[in-house]
Protein backbone atom coordinates (compact mmCIF):
# COMPACT_ATOMS: atom_id res chain seq x y z
CA UNK A 1 0.00 0.00 0.00
CA UNK A 2 1.59 3.24 -0.69
CA UNK A 3 2.43 5.70 2.21
CA UNK A 4 -0.17 8.25 0.78
CA UNK A 5 -2.93 5.60 1.78
CA UNK A 6 -1.23 5.32 5.33
CA UNK A 7 -1.18 8.41 6.10
CA UNK A 8 -4.41 8.70 5.08
CA UNK A 9 -5.78 6.20 7.25
CA UNK A 10 -3.45 6.96 10.17
CA UNK A 11 -4.93 10.56 10.17
CA UNK A 12 -8.72 9.14 9.65
CA UNK A 13 -8.34 7.04 12.52
CA UNK A 14 -7.10 10.11 14.79
CA UNK A 15 -10.37 12.11 13.70
CA UNK A 16 -12.59 9.38 14.08
CA UNK A 17 -11.30 8.90 17.47
CA UNK A 18 -11.86 12.38 18.58
CA UNK A 19 -15.25 12.67 17.08
CA UNK A 20 -16.18 9.28 18.56
CA UNK A 21 -14.91 10.74 22.29
CA UNK A 22 -16.74 13.36 21.41
CA UNK A 23 -19.86 11.74 20.66
CA UNK A 24 -19.43 10.12 24.42
CA UNK A 25 -19.07 13.17 25.94
CA UNK A 26 -21.92 14.41 24.30
CA UNK A 27 -23.85 11.80 25.29
CA UNK A 28 -22.21 11.72 29.13
CA UNK A 29 -23.07 15.34 29.59
CA UNK A 30 -26.40 15.32 27.00
CA UNK A 31 -25.24 18.74 26.34
CA UNK A 32 -25.37 17.88 22.11
CA UNK A 33 -23.87 21.91 21.45
CA UNK A 34 -21.29 20.02 19.72
CA UNK A 35 -23.38 17.89 17.81
CA UNK A 36 -22.32 19.46 14.15
CA UNK A 37 -18.62 19.24 15.31
CA UNK A 38 -18.81 15.50 16.29
CA UNK A 39 -20.97 14.65 12.98
CA UNK A 40 -18.37 15.90 10.78
CA UNK A 41 -15.30 15.40 12.44
CA UNK A 42 -16.43 11.85 11.81
CA UNK A 43 -17.59 11.96 8.14
CA UNK A 44 -15.13 14.33 6.57
CA UNK A 45 -12.36 13.37 8.43
CA UNK A 46 -13.04 9.28 9.50
CA UNK A 47 -15.09 8.55 6.85
CA UNK A 48 -13.62 11.21 3.61
CA UNK A 49 -10.30 10.32 4.31
CA UNK A 50 -10.81 6.80 4.51
CA UNK A 51 -12.80 6.18 1.89
CA UNK A 52 -9.58 8.20 -0.31
CA UNK A 53 -6.93 6.60 1.36
CA UNK A 54 -8.92 3.52 0.44
CA UNK A 55 -9.17 4.83 -3.21
CA UNK A 56 -5.59 5.10 -3.58
CA UNK A 57 -4.67 1.53 -2.41
CA UNK A 58 -6.94 0.25 -4.39
CA UNK A 59 -4.99 2.50 -7.49
CA UNK A 60 -2.19 1.67 -6.56
CA UNK A 61 1.28 2.37 -8.87
CA UNK A 62 -1.76 4.11 -11.32
CA UNK A 63 -2.46 6.57 -8.82
CA UNK A 64 -1.29 9.77 -9.65
CA UNK A 65 1.00 10.53 -6.81
CA UNK A 66 1.92 14.46 -6.38
CA UNK A 67 -2.32 15.00 -6.93
CA UNK A 68 -2.43 11.99 -3.99
CA UNK A 69 -1.03 14.64 -1.54
CA UNK A 70 -1.99 17.82 -2.53
CA UNK A 71 -5.81 15.65 -1.99
CA UNK A 72 -4.38 14.85 1.63
CA UNK A 73 -3.05 17.80 2.74
CA UNK A 74 -5.71 20.41 1.33
CA UNK A 75 -8.38 17.70 3.23
CA UNK A 76 -6.74 17.26 6.22
CA UNK A 77 -5.96 21.26 6.51
CA UNK A 78 -9.57 21.70 6.00
CA UNK A 79 -10.84 19.54 8.63
CA UNK A 80 -8.36 21.35 10.79
CA UNK A 81 -9.83 24.81 10.63
CA UNK A 82 -13.34 23.99 10.32
CA UNK A 83 -13.55 21.40 12.91
CA UNK A 84 -12.16 23.64 16.09
CA UNK A 85 -13.06 26.76 14.60
CA UNK A 86 -16.98 25.46 14.06
CA UNK A 87 -16.70 24.49 17.83
CA UNK A 88 -16.06 28.14 18.76
CA UNK A 89 -18.77 29.27 16.57
CA UNK A 90 -21.36 27.05 18.55
CA UNK A 91 -19.76 27.67 22.04
CA UNK A 92 -19.22 31.76 22.04
CA UNK A 93 -20.73 32.37 19.42
CA UNK A 94 -17.69 34.51 17.78
CA UNK A 95 -18.06 35.44 14.31
CA UNK A 96 -15.07 36.27 13.55
CA UNK A 97 -14.25 32.66 12.87
CA UNK A 98 -16.54 32.41 10.10
CA UNK A 99 -13.70 33.81 7.33
CA UNK A 100 -11.46 31.06 8.52
CA UNK A 101 -14.33 28.08 8.49
CA UNK A 102 -15.04 29.72 5.10
CA UNK A 103 -11.35 29.08 3.94
CA UNK A 104 -11.36 25.65 5.41
CA UNK A 105 -14.87 24.78 3.87
CA UNK A 106 -13.17 26.07 0.33
CA UNK A 107 -9.77 24.13 0.87
CA UNK A 108 -12.23 20.78 1.98
CA UNK A 109 -14.65 21.27 -1.57
CA UNK A 110 -10.69 22.10 -3.39
CA UNK A 111 -9.67 18.27 -2.08
CA UNK A 112 -12.33 16.92 -3.00
CA UNK A 113 -12.40 18.27 -6.87
CA UNK A 114 -8.54 17.26 -6.70
CA UNK A 115 -9.48 13.63 -5.44
CA UNK A 116 -11.68 13.52 -8.70
CA UNK A 117 -9.50 14.58 -11.08
CA UNK A 118 -7.11 11.88 -9.16
CA UNK A 119 -9.84 9.12 -9.74
CA UNK A 120 -10.25 10.60 -13.86
CA UNK A 121 -6.32 10.32 -14.28
CA UNK A 122 -6.37 6.90 -12.56
CA UNK A 123 -8.62 5.56 -15.01
CA UNK A 124 -6.86 7.26 -17.95
CA UNK A 125 -3.79 5.40 -16.93
CA UNK A 126 -2.94 2.30 -18.99
CA UNK A 127 -4.31 -1.08 -17.82
CA UNK A 128 -5.16 -2.77 -14.50
CA UNK A 129 -1.81 -3.37 -12.39
CA UNK A 130 -3.34 -5.98 -10.31
CA UNK A 131 -5.08 -9.18 -11.89
CA UNK A 132 -8.63 -8.18 -10.79
CA UNK A 133 -11.72 -8.35 -12.61
CA UNK A 134 -12.95 -5.27 -12.74
CA UNK A 135 -10.42 -4.66 -15.58
CA UNK A 136 -13.18 -2.95 -17.97
C1 LIG B 1 -18.34 6.10 20.14
C2 LIG B 1 -18.91 6.53 19.03
C3 LIG B 1 -20.01 7.56 18.95
C4 LIG B 1 -20.80 8.11 19.94
C5 LIG B 1 -20.75 7.87 21.43
C6 LIG B 1 -21.71 9.04 19.26
C7 LIG B 1 -22.66 9.83 19.92
C8 LIG B 1 -23.52 10.70 19.29
C9 LIG B 1 -24.50 11.54 19.97
C10 LIG B 1 -24.72 11.59 21.49
C11 LIG B 1 -25.15 12.25 19.02
C12 LIG B 1 -26.24 13.30 19.23
C13 LIG B 1 -27.58 12.70 18.93
C14 LIG B 1 -28.67 13.76 18.97
O1 LIG B 1 -28.40 14.93 19.33
O2 LIG B 1 -29.80 13.43 18.61
C15 LIG B 1 -24.59 11.88 17.73
C16 LIG B 1 -25.00 12.39 16.52
C17 LIG B 1 -24.43 12.06 15.31
N1 LIG B 1 -23.37 11.18 15.09
FE1 LIG B 1 -22.42 10.13 16.50
N2 LIG B 1 -21.46 9.01 17.92
C18 LIG B 1 -20.44 8.11 17.68
C19 LIG B 1 -19.87 7.80 16.46
C20 LIG B 1 -20.24 8.35 15.25
C21 LIG B 1 -19.62 8.05 13.97
C22 LIG B 1 -18.47 7.06 13.78
C23 LIG B 1 -20.26 8.78 13.04
C24 LIG B 1 -20.04 8.86 11.55
C25 LIG B 1 -19.29 8.03 10.86
C26 LIG B 1 -21.30 9.55 13.72
C27 LIG B 1 -22.15 10.41 13.11
C28 LIG B 1 -23.12 11.15 13.75
C29 LIG B 1 -24.02 12.05 13.05
C30 LIG B 1 -24.06 12.31 11.55
C31 LIG B 1 -24.84 12.63 14.04
C32 LIG B 1 -25.94 13.65 13.80
C33 LIG B 1 -27.24 12.90 13.62
C34 LIG B 1 -28.39 13.86 13.40
O3 LIG B 1 -28.30 14.74 12.54
O4 LIG B 1 -29.39 13.69 14.12
N3 LIG B 1 -21.24 9.27 15.06
N4 LIG B 1 -23.60 10.94 17.92
C1 LIG C 1 -17.38 21.56 3.14
C2 LIG C 1 -18.08 20.55 3.57
C3 LIG C 1 -19.38 20.64 4.35
C4 LIG C 1 -20.07 21.74 4.81
C5 LIG C 1 -19.70 23.21 4.65
C6 LIG C 1 -21.25 21.23 5.50
C7 LIG C 1 -22.22 22.04 6.09
C8 LIG C 1 -23.30 21.59 6.82
C9 LIG C 1 -24.27 22.40 7.47
C10 LIG C 1 -24.30 23.95 7.45
C11 LIG C 1 -25.16 21.60 8.09
C12 LIG C 1 -26.39 22.01 8.93
C13 LIG C 1 -25.99 22.00 10.39
C14 LIG C 1 -27.14 22.36 11.33
O1 LIG C 1 -28.31 22.39 10.92
O2 LIG C 1 -26.84 22.61 12.52
C15 LIG C 1 -24.74 20.22 7.84
C16 LIG C 1 -25.37 19.10 8.33
C17 LIG C 1 -24.99 17.81 8.03
N1 LIG C 1 -23.97 17.41 7.20
FE1 LIG C 1 -22.60 18.64 6.37
N2 LIG C 1 -21.25 19.87 5.45
C18 LIG C 1 -20.14 19.46 4.74
C19 LIG C 1 -19.76 18.16 4.45
C20 LIG C 1 -20.47 17.05 4.80
C21 LIG C 1 -20.11 15.70 4.43
C22 LIG C 1 -18.89 15.33 3.56
C23 LIG C 1 -21.02 14.87 4.98
C24 LIG C 1 -21.13 13.37 4.92
C25 LIG C 1 -20.21 12.54 4.41
C26 LIG C 1 -21.97 15.71 5.73
C27 LIG C 1 -23.04 15.25 6.46
C28 LIG C 1 -23.91 16.03 7.17
C29 LIG C 1 -24.95 15.51 8.04
C30 LIG C 1 -25.23 14.03 8.32
C31 LIG C 1 -25.62 16.63 8.58
C32 LIG C 1 -26.77 16.60 9.61
C33 LIG C 1 -26.15 16.49 11.00
C34 LIG C 1 -25.84 17.82 11.61
O3 LIG C 1 -26.74 18.67 11.73
O4 LIG C 1 -24.65 18.07 11.98
N3 LIG C 1 -21.61 17.01 5.58
N4 LIG C 1 -23.61 20.26 7.07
Amino acid sequence: MPRVSYAFFLSAIVYGICGMVLGMVMGISQDHTLMPVHAHVNLLGWVSLAIMGGFYALAGDRRPPRLAWVNFALSNIGILLVGPLLAVLLVKGDMRVVPFMALGEVMLVTGMVVFGIAVLRTARTGPQATSGSVAA
